[in-house]
């Protein structure tokens, strides 16, 4: 085993000499007589600091900007009624010394960045320094935005128990949730409920102080609100009503930031927080595992535990099955006190699932569905930024459940100390969230299993040894295809060495890597802005609701970057200038409630256009369904006996057979396999959504959950946005009538307009590759309907797609028939409309692929190849 330094760990000065710590005090008292900082002024500020902090050392490294402007510094102190021992955690905090430097340089510039390690007191004591400093009035609250919802909702916990305040005091907002009343001073939420914010008030007359938490994560929203924010401060200096700007980073990369002149006209200044942070000797594998980084990760803890002294155990993982799948096994080799209630708090959720469920029937006959648990939510494809940075629903879905606890290395069963096995994820409810927070039982080792949320929103006391896998779960979007996925890769530097910092909170500590230092070594420095690898689509047309319409140049310092991978990204170049140029066109109305949705543009637009023939409780449940896609198991794998083999060829029989089945007959066939998907949900709800049920008929039970929980969601949603619509889903839906088929298909061809396909007719075979072949707008290669699509064998001559998958060749899936003549009336940004013919043709000729239509005037041409078609 090889032994390594940390970079991060170098060991600070415990105790400094008297001698130095007044030097540095003089030093900086005049460094702040110099920059007109005048200690008299703030008398109050001084008296707290002596009161509370006796240790406090002065090292902040401010770069006073020089300012002459007239301090607008509150001149009122509100004390804080704490509990003594919150009082006595807090002194202990790195942040605590740099209270005075941090609220000077906040009363004299009006935007400041902090950067601390974590656990250094950020997020839960600056709110704090500027409540007592007067910052929050009744005309005037401080908000402070988290990327995570978990750390918006635990923080804000914190925070009240901190300062002994109510929780109408002290408050968050999360998506479609939060307990914000009119009495709110300190107002915790996401970073997009922040940017829905500015979308109703551009100036956020409501706050006084606005606090950007975790900007080191470069989330997509945050730099957006960072971009828009950098223009509101001087609006509201103009108006005489200042707004401040904090900017809190766990990291010292802040130059993007501070260094971009079109940012901020005048530099912030930079407060670093000076945390103490004990020496972590890094110890990295002598190989890198293959795939089983989970069962590498169950060894490891097994090792500490036995081998090696007291102190919590801290894994990164990188998915909420993956924490459950090694908290089981943890909890099966150092079993816990029977009965204790510590060790069921993760029990497959589904069972906890279906008992809620079922309490809820019981409740409520004539039940709509099972009540929303909104601490629980997931992902809906991108929402207002609510959506989980480490995008945990993705795996309920993908199965890798089933596959970790496949290895056996439960041989190392030990009866050694009992284990406190944890986990933590963002979409853990609150109260089990709190539970890392306290210490675990007498005689027993806390073992938290995380995914990257441990990172640097949440701070664990204790933690000893630190287990990294190496990998995260991140969200790509493939800028072709336009399919956004999940996949587990190699993390950066950077986290890597947050993730070992955990270990050094305390004492001195261990952190073992799971991959060898040559992998390390070649871990991207950084993890890449988000704003550069999401589709831009969403970003514009949030933009443009926002009424700014040069997008481009007021986002310009986060795209710096990004407008350079875009043109890469995007294989045709012209797309990439249409996309451009649609910035400088104004929104269109649709496009205004589209933003008031909270999804991605496409199935937005789907549910804006539902309204019409009672087609929403179909559109969502349609959007629900993509959002989960893997419905239907997969039974095509290797098995192991002759017997298997049977009985996979059996069920797949079977699920063939259903899947004809929901597909319906007449017209809803056309809507092919998003009909099959709308019949699936319709028949599992009918039958009360039981595991039994999904298990005969080929449907993954964890995706239904998540499918009736998501169209709960979306209905909330739908019926926020569109108060009259007062929508009711039963869960057990009716089948969609033959015309509101029709129409279903029409909205979705009108959502995901650039998944057009178009069959090759036989006349343009180029050559045996493009038998069968669809031509798509996106790809130049030929793509294919996928074989387990309900359309497989039908080859309808124009389809709309879900999304691509790649395997042997380029396949469709959640396939839809679309009539041609719906595409340039529903989509005429795509087509091109030609000069008339002379004589035009009578009716369909499929030798020119033209067909006709009422008015025989207008041709178009769909811009990628499609045959001309004409239309009334
Ligand atoms: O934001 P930053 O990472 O700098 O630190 P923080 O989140 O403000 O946490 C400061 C301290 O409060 C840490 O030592 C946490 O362990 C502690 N804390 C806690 O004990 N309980 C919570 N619910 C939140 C934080
Ligand atoms: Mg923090």
């Amino acid at each position: 085993r090889r032994h390594s330094s940390g970079s991060e760990s170098e060991p600070e000065e415990e105790s400094r000499s008297s001698e130095e710590e007044k030097e540095e005090q003089k030093e900086e008292i005049e460094k702040a007589s110099d920059s007109g900082l005048n200690a008299a002024e703030k008398p109050e500020e001084s008296i707290k600091k002596t009161a509370t902090n006796q240790q406090a050392v002065p090292s902040a490294t401010v770069c006073q900007t020089a300012s002459n402007k007239p301090s607008c510094k509150p001149a009122v102190f509100i004390p804080v009624d704490r509990a003594p021992e919150i009082q006595e955690a807090r002194l202990k905090l790195p942040i605590l010394a740099e209270e005075q430097s941090i609220m000077e340089a906040i009363n004299e510039n009006p935007v400041v960045v902090i950067c601390g390690e974590t656990g250094s007191g950020k997020t839960t004591q600056v709110p704090q320094f500027l409540y007592e400093a007067g910052y929050t009035s009744s005309t005037g609250a401080i908000g402070i935005t988290e990327p995570r919802r978990v750390a918006a909702v635990s923080m804000s916990q914190r925070v009240a128990k901190e300062m002994n305040l109510s929780r109408r005091v002290v408050s968050y907002q999360i998506r479609y949730e939060g307990n914000v009343t009119d009495e709110t001073q300190i107002k915790f939420m996401t970073d997009g409920v922040l940017l829905k914010e500015i979308q109703k008030d551009f100036l956020l007359s409501k706050y006084k102080v606005v606090i950007i938490d975790e900007a080191h994560e470069r989330s997509m929203y945050t730099d957006i609100l960072i971009g828009l924010l950098s223009r509101i401060v001087p609006l509201r200096e103009k108006k005489g009503l200042p707004l401040k700007l904090i900017i809190m980073s766990a990291t010292l990369r802040v130059e993007d930031f501070t260094e971009n002149k079109r940012l901020f006209s005048a530099v912030p200044p930079v407060i670093q927080v000076d945390a103490r942070q004990f020496p972590v000797t890094i110890h990295f594998n002598k190989k890198t595992p293959l795939d089983d980084y989970s069962g590498e990760c169950f060894r490891k803890v097994c090792k500490i535990h036995r081998m090696l002294p007291s102190g919590g155990i801290l894994v990164f993982l990188t998915g909420q099955a993956e924490v459950h799948s090694l908290c089981r096994r943890l909890r099966k080799a150092f079993p816990f006190q029977k009965n204790n209630t510590a060790g069921d708090d993760d029990k497959e959720e589904s069972v906890e699932e279906i008992r809620k469920f079922k309490k809820s029937r019981k409740r409520k006959k004539a039940m709509t569905l099972p009540k929303i648990d909104l601490d629980n939510y997931s992902v809906i494809p991108v929402d207002e930024g609510d959506e989980d940075r480490d995008a945990e629903t993705d795996d309920d879905v993908a199965g890798s459940d089933l596959d970790l606890d496949l290895g056996d290395a439960d041989s190392e069963e030990d009866s050694s100390l009992p284990l406190y096995v944890l986990p933590l994820y963002s979409l853990l409810a609150p109260e089990k969230q709190a539970k890392v927070f306290r210490p675990p039982p007498p005689g027993t080792r806390l073992c938290v299993v995380a995914t990257n949320v441990a990172e640097t929103s949440l701070t664990i006391p204790g933690i000893k040894y630190v287990v990294d896998c190496g990998k995260v779960k991140k969200r790509f979007y493939d800028k072709i295809t336009g399919v956004s996925s999940f996949r587990v890769t190699w993390t950066s530097q950077a986290s890597a060495n947050q993730r070992a910092g955990r270990a050094g909170r305390t004492e001195p500590g261990h952190c073992y890597r799971l991959y060898s230092s040559a992998v390390f070594m070649d871990f991207e420095q950084f993890s890449a802005p988000e704003i550069t690898k999401r589709p831009v689509e969403d970003l514009i047309l949030q933009m443009k609701a926002l009424n700014i319409e040069k997008v481009k140049c007021k986002i310009d310092f986060v795209l710096r970057h990004s407008l350079k991978c875009l043109s890469i990204g995007t294989r045709n170049k012209h797309k990439f200038e249409q996309q451009t140029a649609k910035l400088s066109c104004p929104i269109s109305p649709l496009g205004r409630v589209m933003a008031t949705f909270p999804v991605a543009p496409r199935y937005a637009k789907m549910l804006a256009l539902s309204r019409q023939h009672d087609c929403l409780p179909y559109t969502i449940t349609i959007v629900s369904a993509m959002t989960v896609r893997e419905l239907f198991e997969e039974y095509d794998r290797p098995a192991v006996s002759e017997e298997e083999t049977a009985k996979l060829k059996g069920k797949k029989a079977r699920l063939l057979q259903m899947q004809r089945i929901w597909a319906g007959q007449g017209l809803l066939q056309k809507l092919g396999d998003l009909m099959v998907m709308l019949g699936a949900v319709g028949a599992c709800e009918y039958a009360g959504c039981t595991p039994k049920f999904c298990e005969e008929n080929g449907l993954r039970y964890k995706a239904m959950l998540e499918i009736r929980r998501l169209r709960g969601q979306l209905t909330t949603a739908v019926n926020s946005v569109c108060s009259d619509a007062g929508l009711y889903i039963d869960p057990k839906m009716k089948p969609p009538t033959e015309a509101q088929a029709t129409y279903l298909r029409q909205i979705v061809l009108a959502g995901l307009g650039d998944h057009v396909a178009r069959r090759v007719q036989a006349e343009e075979l180029l050559d045996d590759k493009w038998k069968n072949a669809y031509k798509t707008a996106l790809l130049d290669e030929p793509v294919f309907i996928h074989p387990s699509s309900i359309l497989f064998k039908q080859l309808p001559e124009f389809v709309v797609y879900q999304e691509i998958v790649e395997t042997t060749k380029l396949y469709m899936k959640g396939v839809s028939a679309v009539e041609p003549e719906w595409i340039p009336v529903l989509l005429p940004s795509y087509c091109h409309f030609g000069k008339p013919l002379e004589n035009p043709p009578p009716s369909y000729c499929p030798e020119t692929g033209r067909i006709r239509c009422h008015r025989p005037s207008v041709f178009y041409r769909v811009s990628w190849q499609l045959p001309a078609v004409e239309v009334d």
